[in-house]
């Protein structure tokens, strides 16, 4: 919506996880060069954790983005698999026909595409994302997998990424022999004042920004604080000031301005967006060892979660909907206002009030398309 007036050549606080706009706060890159490293070395688990919203997934893909040909990667999003849904998932993923196969000989299909990749010299990565939903005896699993070996290197290396209640689930006891296997390990934090100032214009400069709004240095310190500096909120955050900033004619962000969009924002980020896409209750290490994974209850919480989760997103499209339309009638507002104060102000139509009614009327017509 702002992004032509502000001569801007794409959306630049999207919520999608794109590789393009990646930028590495030291955390990021920490996580990065784990993550490369576990490539290199070819062999055990790399688990990167963090807040909602600090950036786990944009890690994985623009790993993935980055590799070559000689890795053949697969990423997961899991819910509550059981480890045998896992194994079907990865061998389906890569594309092996399993359908109605028992579990011992999916494995054997999983065993033999391994191999064969391994003989055109090439490697199998799998990388998990939202691990924190795996119940313990499927990471387990998982440990297992890297059992298939050839001269003592594994077939395939997983990633593990997940929100912070991961790490109970591999302290677990019974994890020992999973966490054994772990090479190296990070946390992601949110951004200090510095970085998110750094990330806000890192994004801008993706999409070409020159200084137009130009940005008060002194918003950046405000911004962080309201955000808390996760990635997901500053994006959601930006992109309403923005919108604020064209719909109010503003060239200058300045204090005022963020203040204003936090008071119409209210505790929009402080509740209930934090769980737009995880409404899930915190697990500790008691509940997780207490689980007991029952296929067809398990269904039924996964089914809920996901209904959640979905009525969650759709919570928050609806704020932003009523809220953006919110702003373009106090914009149509204040449009009316000049159009009756420029009729009031002449008798003979001159040119440039000729020319100023135009791109009025031009701006009105592409508000009501909007
Ligand atoms: N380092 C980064 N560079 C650029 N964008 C980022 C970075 N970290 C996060 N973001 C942006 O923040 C938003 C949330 O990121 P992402 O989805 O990767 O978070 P997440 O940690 O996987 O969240 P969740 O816990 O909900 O799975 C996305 O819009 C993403 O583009
Ligand atoms: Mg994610």
């Amino acid at each position: 919506m702002y992004e032509s007036h502000f001569g801007l050549s794409g959306k630049p606080f999207k919520l999608s996880p794109d590789p393009h706009f990646f930028y590495g706060s030291p955390h990021h890159s920490k996580a990065i060069s784990y993550l490369r490293y576990g490539l290199e070395s070819g062999e055990g688990f790399i688990v990167i954790t963090g807040p909602v919203g600090t950036g786990k997934t944009t890690i994985a893909r623009s790993l993935l983005s980055s590799l070559d040909e000689s890795i053949t990667a697969i990423q997961l999003v899991t819910t509550h698999l059981t480890p045998d849904a896992l194994i079907n998932m990865i061998a389906s993923n890569f594309g092996l026909q399993v359908e109605g196969l028992g579990k011992s000989e999916t494995l054997k299909r999983l065993e033999g595409f391994l191999n064969n990749l391994n003989r055109q010299g090439k490697r199998a990565l799998l990388v998990i994302d939202e691990a924190q939903n795996l119940p313990s005896e499927t990471i387990e699993e998982l440990r297992m997998l890297s059992n298939f070996q050839v001269n003592d290197k594994p077939l395939i290396q997983s990633f593990l990424l997940g929100q912070e209640e991961l790490k109970p689930i591999i302290e677990l006891p019974e994890m020992e022999q999973f966490r054994q296997r772990i090479i190296a390990s990070c946390h992601l934090e949110t951004f200090n004042i510095e970085q998110t100032r750094e990330y806000i214009l890192h994004r801008l400069k993706v999409v070409g920004w020159d200084n137009n709004p130009r940005l008060d240095d002194k918003i950046f310190a405000l911004i962080s604080q309201y955000t808390g500096g996760v990635a997901r909120k500053i994006n959601i955050f930006m992109d309403r000031l923005f919108l604020y900033a064209f719909m109010e004619n503003i060239q200058t962000i300045d204090e005022q301005a963020v203040r204003s969009v936090i008071d119409e924002m209210g505790g929009e980020l402080s509740g209930g967006l934090q769980s737009t896409s995880h409404t899930r209750a915190p697990v500790n290490a008691n509940t997780v060892s207490s689980m007991h994974y029952d296929h067809a209850a398990s269904v039924d919480s996964v089914e809920l979660d996901n209904l959640c989760q979905i009525l969650a997103e759709v919570n928050h499209i609806l704020d932003d909907v009523v809220s953006r339309k919110t702003l373009t009638i106090k914009h149509l507002d204040r449009l009316i206002r000049e159009k009756r104060k420029l009729l009031s102000n002449r008798n003979e139509p001159s040119e440039s009030n000729r020319l100023v009614e135009k791109r009025w009327l031009q701006q009105l017509i592409k508000e009501r398309e909007l």
